[in-house]
């Protein structure tokens, strides 16, 4: 019940904002007079098309790789005429087209043969790794290690800006609620809090030190904004939201990357609440820039601009340019609108030559930002290219990433991790020898003649690697025919079974969203086949998504969650199987009990009837499971035990404004040293608005020796209990709150302390 004599306690967005401006470094802000003066020649300089230009960028289709297509064919075809293009000053620069040698040569038509000598920019989609990858943002989000990020964002920059590239369209921020949603894969899961602290490190990994530095990549946190929340979870779909989940889930990331110094965004394709993302000025410009003292620039998503009309909010391309550039989208990708209608809706008098010249004038100084003017030639060196492309160093990264991404969801009877000898294994599914579903689905220049296959790596890790036997039992999404009967025997020759099944990487992804987000029929039909001989199985899932598992999959004694872990995927897998390296993932994602359940989330919101102990009727729940996840976001073991004590409150009576410490003593219980994701959550108990039932505050990772213990400690200000209340003011309700440190956020015990009014 909300008590109305309740005081309510506002904690300005606006002050909030200001102190977080004050606090970050936002280059684009300091960029000196002499560049500011020569942005201004340059402005007063360029013709309409000139300026168009320099807001219209493309796909480089001279130098994709590989040559395929990784968008939808689309705009005019900048490849023969690329040249041409440049001379004219008809683009700010190309996309995922790749080679230093080759972008050398297109950057010196621009400075040299172009009227005004404007540098391109060189983008690109480098997710999670170039030519070298990691493990999907995802994968990467179950370590729990924002540090690790920041090193695999910082060695994707190495490789990338050595091979020409000065801008990635990443980090991925959306959060991802709803596992039918490919995109869920490109991204950090379903929780804010651990969302923001991975979108920040991989900011900072992106961007290094400097933006001016040859290897600092421009970040592009996107997609600007509520992607993640498409209805039914079917990619590009509508978004309908009230403005405080907007505000407290999916802004809060974008909002932190920025304030780390993300210099550009993309606008999404979806519409929020009827209006689309790329027409959103309240979003793009009143938050963003207004609001927010966003100075960067923001491109739209892939032809989002032009799909205003199919949106049905524009009637034409013309109509479609001038809500975009209303909005605030500055750069048009790849549709050309900007080129085509730009001038004229200008010269027509419909729209105000300032709002063109403001969006050059960001695009100019970013450029700046990136010490492209003062020297265009950065990045783009063939020697740096041959020194720092698939270096051994990149692939020890790409392993460490890996491994620390791998969760253990079961283990009974500590059936791993398994012996290198003495012990006949089958290792039975499609993704044992495949080479070809390593990377996961938004890597499109990933080097797949070095990658280590699951087969390779368990071989090159046993001790008599004739123990080992490899077969196929099934294509992905197809039956293979004998494949059962050959898997039958395998396992039953073996005496433990590891099943290596789940999704190719062209399941999940961009416009790959599934209704029934599980382990396609035919590997299920071989999982059923294989337990049946009765031999122990460990499951070694592939997946874009958290997956409701069945059957023989869901009861397997030992399963691992692997994702889409890149260039050293099967070497990290045997690490872990082989107890080199004890897992210390936790799941990002609920795994639910069904697919029905989508969306399904730890972070709910309380209902009145929520499931109790006192059976189904007339609950929250679905007839047909119970609504606890599977595994529960937070979900991870690891080779040995540990024992949690209640956490400890400094106070239970926290003042105003005070700050709250929380401890509580961890001890390893098992035999092995292990690395345990210590999480704090918190749950208002009684508040003017419906509150989850637990909310992340906190992790910390912490490796414990066994038969000891560590103290872990957090601390709580009223800002980390704040929530936007009915007014859309940011508040902290006085009122109880419980605190959890916890191994998942459905276990742990709680402690109760006061929040007091001022
Ligand atoms: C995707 C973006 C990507 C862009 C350019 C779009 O289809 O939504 O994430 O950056 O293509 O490749």
């Amino acid at each position: 019940m909300i008590s109305l004599t309740r005081r309510h306690f506002v904690l300005g967005t606006s002050s909030l904002a200001l102190l977080a401006l004050a606090q970050r470094a936002n280059p684009a802000s300091s960029l000196g007079a002499r560049a500011e003066a020569h942005i201004e020649a340059l402005i007063a300089k360029m013709t309409l098309q000139e300026k168009a230009g320099q807001l219209s960028i493309f796909s480089d289709m001279t130098r994709l790789v590989p040559k395929t297509q990784i968008n939808p064919e689309a705009g005019p075809p900048v490849d023969t005429n690329l040249a041409q293009r440049v001379r004219e000053g008809r683009l700010i620069g190309v996309f995922n087209g790749l080679g230093a040698a080759g972008a050398r040569a297109i950057q010196k038509i621009a400075v040299e043969e172009s009227r005004l000598k404007i540098p391109l920019i060189f983008g690109a989609d480098v997710l999670h790794g170039l030519y070298t990858i990691f493990p999907i943002p995802l994968g990467e989000a179950a370590s729990f290690d924002p540090q690790l990020a920041e090193r695999t964002a910082r060695a994707a920059a190495i490789e990338s800006t050595a091979n020409g590239l000065h801008w990635t369209f990443a980090p991925m921020v959306d959060i991802g609620r709803d596992q039918r949603w490919g995109r869920v894969a490109e991204g950090s899961g379903e929780d804010p809090y651990l969302g923001t602290a991975l979108a920040v490190a991989r900011v900072r990994g992106f961007q290094g030190k400097n933006l001016t530095d040859e290897d600092s990549m421009l970040a592009c946190p996107k997609h600007f904004v509520a992607y993640g929340a498409a209805s039914g979870g079917m990619d590009y779909n509508s978004v309908e939201m009230s403005e405080q989940t907007l505000h407290e889930v999916y802004l809060a990331p974008f909002k932190a990357a920025f304030e780390a110094g993300a210099l550009s965004t993309m606008s999404s394709f979806n519409d929020v609440n009827g209006v689309p993302m790329s027409a959103n000025r309240k979003l793009m410009t009143e938050l963003l820039r207004e609001e927010w003292r966003f100075r960067g620039m923001v491109v739209s998503d892939y032809t989002a601009d032009k799909e205003l009309i199919a949106h049905g909010v524009a009637n034409d391309d013309r109509e479609a340019t001038k809500l975009a550039i209303l909005a605030g989208v500055d750069i048009s990708m790849q549709s050309d609108l900007y080129n085509l209608y730009l001038p004229e809706l200008v010269k027509s008098g419909d729209l105000a030559m300032a709002v063109v010249d403001e969006s050059v004038r960001r695009v100019l100084r970013t450029k700046y930002v990136l010490g492209l003017f003062d020297n265009p030639y950065r990045s783009l060196n063939p020697k740096v290219e041959k020194r720092n492309t698939m270096t051994p160093q990149l692939r020890a990264i790409a392993r460490e990433s890996a491994r620390a991404s791998i969760v253990l969801m079961k283990n009974e009877g500590e059936l791993l991790p398994l012996r290198k000898s003495g012990q006949k294994i089958a290792l039975i599914g499609p993704f044992g020898p495949d080479t070809l579903n390593l990377a996961g689905p938004w890597a499109p220049f990933a080097n797949f003649n070095h990658v280590v296959s699951v087969e390779q790596g368990l071989r090159a890790a046993l001790t008599d690697p004739s123990l080992l036997t490899v077969t196929q039992g099934s294509l992905i999404e197809k039956p293979l025919e004998g494949g059962i009967d050959a898997a039958v025997a395998a396992a039953s020759a073996a005496d433990v079974v590891v099943l290596a099944i789940g999704e190719g990487q062209n399941m999940s992804g961009e416009g790959n969203s599934r209704t029934r987000i599980d382990v396609p029929a035919p590997q299920q039909q071989l999982a059923e086949a294989v337990a049946k001989v009765g031999k122990p199985i460990v499951v070694l899932l592939r997946n874009g998504r958290a997956l409701a598992l069945e059957g023989a999959v869901r009861e397997a004694q030992a399963i691992v969650t692997t994702w889409f872990l890149g260039t050293e995927t099967g070497s990290a897998i045997a690490d872990v199987l082989f107890g080199d390296y004890s897992p210390s993932g936790r799941l990002p994602v609920s795994f639910p009990q069904d697919s029905g359940q989508q969306p399904y989330f730890y972070n709910r919101r309380t209902t009145g009837r929520p499931q109790g102990d006192q059976g189904p009727a007339y609950k929250a729940r679905y007839r047909e499971v119970s609504n606890e996840a599977l595994y529960s976001f937070g979900h991870g073991l690891t080779y040995s035990r540990f024992d949690y004590e209640p956490p400890i409150v400094s106070t239970d009576s926290l003042g105003w404004n005070e700050v709250l410490t929380v401890t509580a003593k961890i001890t390893n219980i098992g035999e092995r040293e292990a690395e345990e994701v210590a999480q704090l959550y918190i749950r208002d108990r009684t508040a003017s608005l419906t509150r989850p039932i637990r909310e992340l505050k906190g992790f910390r990772k912490v490796r414990i020796a066994p038969g000891t213990s560590a103290e872990v400690q957090f601390t709580l200000t009223r800002t980390d209990l704040a929530f936007y209340n009915a007014a859309m003011k940011f508040v902290a309700e006085p009122g109880e709150f419980d605190v959890w440190i916890s191994p998942s956020a459905t276990t742990g015990v709680s402690t109760r302390f006061e929040l007091k009014g001022a």
